[in-house]
């Protein structure tokens, strides 16, 4: 006994000697009554300091696991209320007992089921915010100013709608995007992806209908299918949405929601002309279907000019449930987003977040408020977008020169979205360059209609020059060897 003890990493040791002498009690190994070695004995077979074992011992007797008799020593306690050796014990199977929803959230799980990339792997994958970007100083020092301010408020609980100093400083950056705030109200999520689940949980219904765009966000089309919803795409052309195909589709049933991703839309990079914007509002109200906006991108403007939101196109309607996120402007790990609508919507979404989450992480939106309180937002675009839009322009130049594109969308943010002739196969190219070390997103993850097959993502935030250069390359070789074709991409980009 007492052989495989082994200290590990910076844990306190005497913590460790503790739980390891609770483990062999719980499992049996030592037993009410033995007497535990000595303080001085059980050291030299840990290996570690006496004082460690008497620190050990002595929580032991705390919490009931050792008692001790005066002048010979600690003795192991009978636990009264130990029944594992005394219960039954038996196996089941519990993937016969999941539901519907645990089955299909795994089949729809990428992470589980999508492209794995080898070591050394060129990845594409990603539209993660770049890392090597982040002002890490700022961050630390919010952390620790708003820790100074009221740091015990901080670490108890806080409240479902959200912590007030970001929602005040949240309502005011969207009243400076021009969103007409009166009678509307926020709710702080843990991102755009709670955001959206807790909308979808609101106005799912069975036989419920959704109007979106086709391609779009492939995790927003995953809730929608955890939702129920049936799913209508619309197809997208230069500019964004086909309004006609979108009024075809609306004159032809009800739908119950609209989402729609205005900017940098992810797939396809587009941002939603500010004609289409008009019109696509028009007819929202002339079928009076709500509209759920997701704003994720909108920051990452490289070049035009600045397009509004649709919730500040709609003035004082109600009608568009507006949901943020800092995740690819600023950090993804600080889960925060906000759902800013209808001020009656937003109070029955509080209630569902509280029965659900009770509230987003109080540090996680105290940190973020002071870091943009700090004034670092504006100082920290200026130089991501530099550094991104350098690495777009590159990454375009080198899908130019060498992918045979039919078409190649992306007007900002952090990827391209590529569309080859329509018998090509976006699968059987990844096959293939995944033997070479490269790896891509397939496009037809993103199609409500299980299209897309000639299509790809290409995420380069993550990715160096370099290595942008040489997986492009061999991504557009290999795609010119399958269609059989040797000069250069024939399309357009649709640059606006
Ligand atoms: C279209 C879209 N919306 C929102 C998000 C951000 O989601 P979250 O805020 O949950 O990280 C992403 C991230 O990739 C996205 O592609």
């Amino acid at each position: 006994m007492f052989k495989d003890f082994q200290l590990i990493g910076e844990h306190p040791a005497s913590i460790q000697v503790k739980d390891y002498i609770k483990r062999l009690i719980l499992k049996g190994a030592l037993q009410a009554g033995q007497k535990l070695p000595s303080t001085r004995e059980l050291g030299g077979l840990l290996n570690v300091s006496r004082n460690t074992v008497i620190a050990a011992y002595a929580d032991l007797e705390a919490d009931g696991f050792v008692y001790v008799l005066k002048g010979k020593g600690s003795y192991v306690a009978a636990l009264s209320g130990s029944v594992s050796q005394a219960a039954p014990s038996w196996q089941m199977d519990w993937t016969a007992r999941l539901n519907g929803h645990a089955r299909m959230a795994e089949q729809l799980d990428l992470m589980k089921h999508g492209i794995r990339a080898d070591r050394g792997t060129i990845s594409f994958t990603s539209i993660a915010p770049d890392e090597k970007l982040f002002d890490l100083d700022n961050v630390k020092r919010a952390f620790l100013d708003r820790m100074s301010v009221e740091g015990n408020v901080l670490l108890n609980y806080g409240y479902a709608k959200g912590y007030k100093p970001l929602m005040d400083y949240l309502l005011r950056y969207m009243d400076h995007k021009g969103v007409d705030l009166q009678g509307k109200d926020i709710l702080i999520t843990n991102g755009f992806t709670e955001g959206f689940d807790l909308v979808l949980s609101a106005l799912s219904r069975p036989g419920g209908t959704v109007i979106c765009e086709n391609p779009t966000h492939h995790t927003a089309l995953k809730n929608l299918k955890l939702h129920g919803f049936n799913i209508t795409g619309i197809a997208m052309e230069q500019g964004g949405i086909n309004l006609r195909k979108l009024e075809e589709a609306l004159e032809q049933r009800a739908y119950d929601c609209g989402y729609f991703v205005p900017s940098y839309h992810n797939p396809t990079g587009m941002v939603m002309s500010p004609e289409k914007r008009l019109a696509l509002m028009k007819l929202m109200k002339r079928y009076q279907v709500p509209i759920i906006e997701d704003g994720f991108n909108e920051e990452l403007r490289y070049s035009g000019s600045h397009v509004s939101p649709l919730i500040a196109a709609a003035g004082p309607g109600n009608h568009v449930i507006y949901i943020g996120s800092f995740s690819k402007v600023l950090f993804p790990g600080l889960r925060v987003g906000w759902v800013l609508a209808d001020r009656k919507l937003i109070y029955y979404l509080e209630s569902i977040k509280r029965a659900r989450t009770i509230h987003t992480s109080t540090l996680d939106q105290s940190i973020l408020y002071q870091y943009l309180v700090n004034g670092n937002l504006e100082k920290y675009l200026k130089k991501a977008k530099t550094e991104y839009k350098r690495k777009y322009e590159w990454t375009l130049q080198c899908c130019e020169e060498h992918i045979p594109y039919t078409r190649l969308t992306g007007d900002g943010g952090l990827h391209l979205f590529v569309t080859f002739p329509d018998d090509f196969d976006s699968r059987e190219l990844l096959e293939a360059c995944q033997k070479q070390g490269v790896i891509f997103t397939p496009g037809d993850i993103f199609f409500t209609d299980g299209r897309g097959r000639n299509t790809m993502r290409i995420g380069f935030s993550r990715v160096s020059d370099e290595d942008i250069g040489r997986g492009i390359r061999i991504i557009g070789e290999t795609a010119k060897q399958m269609i059989g074709s040797v000069g250069n991409g024939n399309g357009q980009h649709e640059d606006e």
